[in-house]
């Protein structure tokens, strides 16, 4: 391996343990298609202000171009001795054409050019996530309707409390993921603000031109502040926020689908494919995804507290603990994108126990509100109302049966209001049925956000597209 890109002013070489500690080379060559695209964009702004000629410029374009297809080809190696995907990339440019190659760097530091690959990594993967959270939500729309007729208690402290439709309970999932997707949405703004030109830390002498090159990038925006611009990671913390409560979201689905999965609820059954078995305890059937989906949560907080924790004491502007941002962001991406994937097919195959779960109506009372509401209608006040079918409660706890199995003599003793017309109204099974426009609702609210992706991903593809480069989301 031939000398550092940086080795005028040393004298020694670098030993081994440093260059394998230092080196980033190993997780951030995920990056290799955006630092070819910021690469390329820088270039043509070069030749653009003439810092560069145009010749030059070319020859950087065939060179830069030429990497990418042997990288998409599978046939670049990358080296530790380089240190990162940055000077990796260099390196290959001026195996392939020479000292011109040398011109590329110019009015450019590892600072904002490591800044720029993250906006444009983080910019493209929200549109894969986004993606996968709409994917999520329309599947649980489809089995909200195709299970309308399902009626199962819901809970308060984890005790029975009032009936619910099922797809009552899918609409509360709808909602919170719909949610995350307005948060990765503001994210946009942040991501989508071009750090490049900010050189080292204070610009250039130069004369480039920070909003060709951004506007070249799809960008909507240039950081204001130089020294910023190479420092921020505000919008990767907030990323990770983002995924953050997409995975709390995730880790109540997931708990209450192990809860519901055991013998003691079986409202649901997981589908045999996404099972494990014990190795000692063959009868055993294991939830395995939802406990990881559970699990993996915590690991998502871990990255958010990591960022957290490396940026808050970091002086102005760039420092090498900026390089531990990579790790839990890359991590992050993938555990969510994995995550979702699975949720979606897990969803779907789900086998729901509507015997079980109607069973489960008769015992706990969960018709009582309904009924003290009947008598607020009678005209008690509800305070009142409340007292009577608590009495009632008791009376049946020691009986043993269900307030809908008391005769209407039996209720009358308690209150005179009580008609005939109760045995209707607390029915555990007369519950209203989710309504149309709930569900037109949501289908809006869908397609809404379906075609703010399309419109995204159309035109960030364009820009790949037009660099030669593929758009792998
Ligand atoms: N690999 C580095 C990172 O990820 C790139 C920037 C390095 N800049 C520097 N001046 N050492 O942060």
């Amino acid at each position: 391996m031939s000398k550092k890109l940086w080795g005028g002013r040393f004298k020694k070489k670098m030993h081994p343990i440093v260059e394998r500690y230092t080196a980033s080379i190993m997780f951030d060559k995920v990056l290799v298609f955006e630092d070819i695209l910021g690469s390329l964009a820088h270039t043509n702004m070069l030749s653009h202000c003439g810092i560069i000629t145009k010749k030059e410029g070319e020859l950087l374009k065939k060179g830069l171009e030429k990497i990418a297809s042997l990288v998409s080809e599978n046939k670049i190696k990358f080296f530790i001795e380089d240190e990162d995907i940055h000077m990796n990339i260099e390196r290959l440019l001026h195996k392939y054409i020479g000292p011109t190659a040398g011109k590329l760097h110019t009015a450019r530091s590892r600072n904002d050019q490591v800044a720029l690959d993250l906006h444009l990594y983080l910019r493209k993967k929200i549109l894969s996530i986004l993606d996968l959270l709409v994917l999520l939500q329309n599947n649980f729309l489809k089995i909200a309707e195709e299970n309308e007729d399902v009626i199962l208690p819901g809970y308060t402290h984890l005790q029975r409390a009032q009936p619910l439709r099922f797809s009552q309970y899918c609409f509360a999932y709808i909602s919170m993921f719909a949610r995350d997707i307005e948060n990765l949405k503001s994210l946009w703004p942040a991501v989508n603000t071009s750090p490049l030109g900010a050189c080292a830390l204070s610009g250039t002498i130069l004369p480039t031109n920070k909003e060709y090159v951004a506007k070249l990038l799809g960008f909507d925006a240039v950081y204001a502040s130089s020294l910023d611009a190479v420092s921020d990671r505000d919008f990767v913390i907030s990323f990770l926020a983002a995924a953050s409560l997409i995975m709390m979201h995730i880790s109540r689905l997931s708990e209450e689908w192990i809860l519901w999965s055991t013998q003691e609820f079986n409202f649901i059954s997981f589908d045999d494919a996404f099972c494990t078995g014990s190795s000692m305890m063959p009868q055993k059937k294991n939830p395995d995804v939802a406990e990881l989906g559970r699990g993996k949560t915590g690991r998502v907080y871990g990255s958010l507290i990591s960022l957290l924790s490396i940026m808050k004491s970091l002086p102005l502007a760039y420092n090498k603990d900026l390089q531990e941002d990579k790790e839990p962001l890359f991590d992050t991406i993938k555990t969510l994108e994995d995550t979702l994937s699975i949720y979606s097919l897990l969803l779907s195959s789900l086998k729901i126990n509507k015997e079980t779960m109607k069973k489960a109506l008769e015992k706990g009372f969960l018709n009582a509100t309904v009924f003290a509401e009947y008598l607020v209608k009678k005209g008690l006040a509800f305070r009142q109302a409340h007292e009577v079918v608590g009495q009632m409660v008791a009376v049946c706890i020691h009986k043993e049966c269900a307030l809908e199995l008391l005769t209407l003599k039996e209720m009358q003793s308690f209150c005179k209001l009580i008609k005939n017309d109760v045995y209707r109204v607390i029915s555990p099974l007369c519950i209203e049925k989710t309504s149309k426009r709930t569900i037109q609702f949501y289908r809006e609210k869908i397609k809404k956000n379906q075609q703010w992706l399309t419109q995204k991903s159309k035109s960030i593809k364009k820009i790949y597209d037009h660099a030669g480069l593929p758009f792998i989301p």
